[in-house]
């Protein structure tokens, strides 16, 4: 069992790349599995801040192998710019980092497309990040997808017109004005950049290294609450974000599996549109925004704020098979005198615990706990944390059953607690 996964419990944003790239010496390999330039992974390290769209976020040790996996979505434009603006040399990068042929591209009509269906939605947006995700999994599932492998061939080109004459025949359709020139001048520069790397059929690489011993970590994006198939459909992204998609976006058998670390705020926050019955539309939501940064990585937009939701929680942990859970976040509710936790929802004036196929409207049952004072970001062991913090994070065990086994309590590699 040397394959651990670590994924998003809420609606993304946890603070996955904190924690794996916090995780990353414990492990040989780290992969992404699904998604793709949709996600932002902050990590921060000597004070500096680095945000991940593409890029698995064990990069920054230099003796692990990172994998962008065969469930990835890869927008060739979007790679190079994260690789040149990572810091290490392009050489170097390329030991560090392997990718799979079976990937399939983003590409410039997958963008256009993005933002003409959202264009048509008025008012029911998705609120996507418009990074072509939809439209690029579209192509996939329908089996007229370009694959990242097949970069590599003589008639790429010929291989590209087809698709993108595919794409502009479809968006006749859509009153929608783009500049395609915009998008395909870079795309094509990522096309030669994904050509310095490793591209090659990443399952065996990964089957072959673990089954010798050596330590896989899966990083997840999104969170279990945007997968396509359990998330507040249509309000979710395009690929599985749960335990499940590490095996098929990587190419892994469940048998395999260790832990499935579940990562999720003290708090929630949902950027985009969507059900969120704990979100404050308030001053405390404001106040959770500007005290925990709560903009998003990817696209900069306000994510939107609220209580701890646990019928959600446990939900995520159901669908996921969660082993341990990793609270993040905890230092941006230092100062609240009382905090709330939703502990079941009403749907018609009845108790309901669980999360409505159809986003039907519910209404959240709080629970009021004490909240804690002290600043706690200098704070390094467990037992050191305040009373009422360890109280809040044991109701949480007692509700979900389900171990806290790490706090996060700051943006730095270093504020972590391990327990
Ligand atoms: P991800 O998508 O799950 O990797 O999360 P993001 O990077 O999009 O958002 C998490 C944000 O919270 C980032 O700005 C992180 O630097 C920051 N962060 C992560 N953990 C903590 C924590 O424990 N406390 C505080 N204050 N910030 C954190
Ligand atoms: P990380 O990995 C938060 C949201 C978008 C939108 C919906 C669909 O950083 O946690 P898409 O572009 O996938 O078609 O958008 O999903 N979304 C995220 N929200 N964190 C993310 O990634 C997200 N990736 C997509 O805001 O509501
Ligand atoms: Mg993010």
């Amino acid at each position: 069992m040397n394959i651990d996964i670590l994924l998003g419990l809420q609606w993304g944003d946890e603070g996955k790349g904190k924690i794996v790239d916090a995780i990353s010496p414990g492990y040989d390999i780290i992969a992404r599995f699904q998604g793709g330039p949709n996600a932002g992974h902050s990590l921060e390290f000597n004070n500096v801040k680095h945000v991940l769209h593409l890029i698995p976020s064990g990069i920054f040790h230099a003796e692990k192998i990172n994998i962008i996996g065969n469930g990835v979505v890869i927008d060739p434009a979007v790679f190079k710019k994260e690789i040149e603006t990572l810091g290490p040399p392009v050489t170097e990068l390329v030991r560090r980092l392997v990718i799979s042929a079976r990937a399939n591209l983003i590409m410039p009509g997958h963008r256009i497309l993005d933002a003409a269906y959202e264009h048509s939605k008025g008012c029911s947006k998705i609120g996507s990040t418009l990074k072509g995700i939809g439209p690029a999994y579209t192509d996939k599932v329908a089996r007229s997808g370009l694959r990242v492998g097949e970069i590599l061939s003589d008639n790429f080109r010929e291989l590209y017109d087809v698709h993108l004459k595919n794409h502009l025949s479809i968006l006749k359709n859509y009153d929608f004005t783009y500049n395609l020139e915009e998008y395909e001048a870079g795309w094509f520069e990522g096309i030669e950049m994904l050509k310095k790397f490793r591209i090659i059929n990443t399952e065996y690489l990964i089957n072959d290294l673990t089954s010798k011993g050596k330590k896989l970590l899966a990083e997840g994006a999104q969170g279990t609450m945007l997968d396509v198939d359990f998330g507040s459909y249509p309000f979710v992204t395009s690929s599985n974000t749960i335990s499940a998609g590490a095996c098929t976006g990587l190419g892994i058998s469940p048998k395999k599996i260790g832990d499935i670390f579940g990562i999720f705020k003290a708090y929630c926050t949902r950027v985009g549109s969507g059900p969120f019955p704990t979100e404050l539309n308030d001053d405390t939501g404001t106040l959770l925004r500007d005290l925990g940064h709560e903009f998003g990585s990817t696209t900069g937009r306000p994510r939107r704020c609220g209580w701890l939701d646990l019928p959600a929680l446990k939900y995520a942990i159901m669908i996921n098979g969660v082993t341990q859970l990793f609270m993040t976040k905890s230092d941006v509710m230092s100062g609240f005198s009382k905090v709330k936790v939703c502990t079941s929802y009403l749907s018609s004036g009845k108790e309901c615990l669980e999360i409505p196929f159809d986003n039907s409207p519910v209404e959240p049952v709080y629970t009021e706990l004490p909240g804690w004072e002290s600043d706690i970001s200098g704070i390094r062991e467990f037992t050191r944390l305040p009373e009422n913090l360890k109280s809040y994070i044991k109701f949480i065990e007692d509700q979900t059953g389900v171990p806290v086994t790490m706090v996060s309590v700051g943006a730095d590699r270093e504020e972590t607690i391990f327990r």
